[in-house]
């Protein structure tokens, strides 16, 4: 049977896609535009919009399991729709939000917790991955550590412990691919905790070059980000900056419970992906 992996265009979904072609698995691909899709012949692609669930229809039929993207309105109608089509294991790429207390009333936790609980009550398996925040965010820098030389930050001494996309997708890949996480609502993290500024500072190292942090004002750093993401997005991103400053963010074994392997560092991801600060 096929595995049907919603978002292949992103990140974690095109990395979801090549572990499970190197598996050997069949795998069908949607995208709200599936000409963007740059896939391997033998990927079935389709078009379908997470916020239009009878798109789902031609896509989902006869896959048995789905990696899904949380980013949706509805989640009951589309839930619903994948139980139809005898859809029985959803993989959800949501978020360690949920587990943060006030998680309900939070607008980033409680975005994640509805789709979650609309796949738990609909009596489909599951497998919920809540990765912490993304090593890719710092991919927000690209611009100004290319002109400048230089990242601005109203809080640079925040502490993360940022994950790479492809610990996702390996952890994704296993879930699709057998029993064993059924149930599983692994917490996945970086293997490391870094600051924003020795994110910065390890960007500089790969790419040769001194990269800079220039302090800012919260304003200006919402000014700055409210121009590439929504306002609220900007809000969220710069609360969390200042939440965590001075914190030890907990470190997750999932990663390595479930695959054997070390978290790749974020070193690892800033080499994987120094063409985007050059
Ligand atoms: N950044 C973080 O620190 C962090 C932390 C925890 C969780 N997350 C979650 O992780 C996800 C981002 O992962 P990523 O980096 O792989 O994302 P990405 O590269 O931006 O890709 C997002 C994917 O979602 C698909 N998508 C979005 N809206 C859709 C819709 N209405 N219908 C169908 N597909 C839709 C897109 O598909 P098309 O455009 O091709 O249709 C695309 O493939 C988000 O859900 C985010 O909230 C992020």
């Amino acid at each position: 049977m096929s595995v049907l992996v919603v978002g292949a265009s992103g990140a974690v979904g095109g990395a979801v896609v090549e572990r499970l072609l190197t598996g050997g698995e069949r795998v069908r691909a949607t995208s709200r535009d599936p000409q963007k899709l740059e896939l391997p012949d033998e990927v079935e692609t389709f078009a379908a919009d997470l916020d239009d669930p009878a798109s789902f229809g031609p896509a989902s039929a006869g896959v048995e399991r789905v990696f899904l993207y949380a980013d949706l309105e509805d989640p009951g109608a589309l839930v619903a729709q994948l139980s139809e089509s005898g859809v029985r294991h959803v993989v959800l790429l949501s978020s360690s939000s949920v587990t943060f207390p006030g998680a309900e009333d939070d607008f980033n936790g409680s975005r994640f917790l509805r789709v979650e609980r609309a796949i738990e009550q609909s009596g489909l398996a599951y497998t919920f991955l809540r990765p912490g925040g993304f090593a890719s965010n710092a991919a927000r820098w690209s611009w100004s550590v290319k002109s400048d030389s230089a990242v601005p930050l109203p809080y640079p001494d925040a502490v993360q412990a940022p994950v790479h996309e492809a610990d996702i997708a390996d952890v994704a890949a296993v879930a699709l691919t057998g029993d064993a996480l059924l149930g599983a609502t692994p917490i996945l993290t970086g293997p490391e905790r870094l600051t924003l500024r020795e994110q910065v500072a390890t960007i500089g190292s790969v790419i040769g070059r001194s990269v800079s942090v220039i302090e800012q004002t919260e304003a200006e750093s919402f000014a700055l980000l409210s121009q590439y993401v929504p306002e609220v997005w900007a809000r969220q991103i710069i609360g969390d900056w200042r939440e965590a400053v001075g914190t030890s963010p907990a470190i997750s074994d999932e990663y390595t419970r479930i695959t054997g392997r070390t978290a790749r560092s974020f070193r690892t991801w800033a080499e994987d992906h120094v063409d985007l600060f050059r």
